[in-house]
């Protein structure tokens, strides 16, 4: 069994977090990666009430095993009583990432609950430490979702693990046993993976939105604001996502403030969401997209990474 500062902390079997991914992590892929022996996390978007944090928290928390939580620090500005809920919901880790965060973390602490942000360059790693987390995400600009796209995951992590002493875990870009072994070996305590997850059945997201992720390539992404501006999501300027390219995103490249003005089409994307069509709706995904070619049980997922890990770091050692 593989053992870091991560399993070791949190008593889990594989050196992996799955990635809080609001829409489509809730309680029960929250729990079937956890029973894989990962730890599981439910993405809490802007518009989550505490009511839904508690109903997955508790579907999370059946499973028996540990399990985390994961909020956005620009959505806790407007909605405080998010931050109530994960406190009385108790999980094993709470991530919140994506504004300012550090004046949470002493609110978690004192609460006994850990706490992760992620990073998307040293600095912010930096100052992540000075906060006091307990685990740092080195979060690489192939990553699925929102962030940074500043710096690649390898670079990025080679940085982050010289500059901190706190546990650091990589994401962005990995979704095989081979490159679960590749950051262990450079010295991450785990990775922290969300789009190896998206073609698992226990996911929130639809199965035709699983379908186009099995279908899609590695270069099928594109890192870019317009699913946020054409959807109203008043996400900080500074934080875009990465997401399935479509006839949306090409048609409105570059056009943002447009867009941000066209009632008509964001009529029109709003329609194609909620009638899953992903030709103009939004699918978000990283470049590790490419690797996941099979609708696979988390379980079976992650216990398959870690042993696949394993045996690839044997055979150098
Ligand atoms: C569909 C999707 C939704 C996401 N939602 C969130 C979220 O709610 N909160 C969060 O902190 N990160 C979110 N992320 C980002 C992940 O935490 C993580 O940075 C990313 O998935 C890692 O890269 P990978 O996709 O290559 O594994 C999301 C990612 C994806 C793909």
């Amino acid at each position: 069994m593989l053992r870091t500062a991560l399993t070791d902390r949190f008593s889990l079997t594989a050196p992996i977090v799955g990635a809080p991914m609001a829409g489509v992590a809730g309680g029960r892929l929250a729990a079937a990666v956890s029973a894989g022996g990962g730890l599981g996390m439910i993405g809490v978007g802007g518009a989550v009430s505490p009511e839904v944090i508690q109903a997955e928290a508790d579907r999370a928390r059946a499973g028996g095993k540990p399990y985390g939580i994961g909020l956005m620090a620009w959505v806790l500005e407007r909605r405080p009583e998010q931050a109530d809920a994960v406190i009385s919901a108790r999980p094993d880790l709470v991530s919140i990432s994506f504004g300012d965060y550090g004046r949470w973390v002493g609110r978690f602490h004192d609460a006994g609950i850990p706490v992760v942000t992620q990073a998307g360059d040293v600095d912010a790693a930096r100052a992540a430490a000075g906060h006091g987390v307990d685990l740092i995400v080195a979060r690489g600009a192939e990553g699925g979702g929102h962030g940074h796209d500043r710096v690649g995951t390898l670079p990025l992590l080679q940085g982050v693990l010289a500059a901190v002493d706190v546990p650091v875990l990589a994401a962005g870009g990995i979704a095989t046993a081979r490159g679960l072994a590749a950051v262990l070996a450079a010295g991450a305590a785990g990775a922290w993976i969300g789009t190896a997850l998206l073609a698992c059945p226990e996911g929130d997201n639809t199965p035709a939105a699983r379908k186009r992720i099995q279908a899609a390539n590695e270069t099928g992404t594109v890192y870019t604001r317009l699913f946020d501006v054409g959807r109203r999501i008043p996400w900080p300027r500074e934080f875009g996502g990465r997401a399935l390219a479509n006839e949306f995103s090409r048609a409105w490249e570059g056009r943002d403030d447009e867009l941000a003005a066209d009632e008509q089409a964001q009529r029109q994307l709003a329609d194609a969401q909620q009638q899953e069509d992903y030709d103009l709706g939004c699918l978000y995904a990283g470049q590790a997209v490419g690797l996941v070619t099979e609708e696979r049980p988390a379980t079976t997922l992650v216990t398959e990474l870690a042993a696949g890990a394993e045996e690839l770091l044997r055979r150098w050692s």
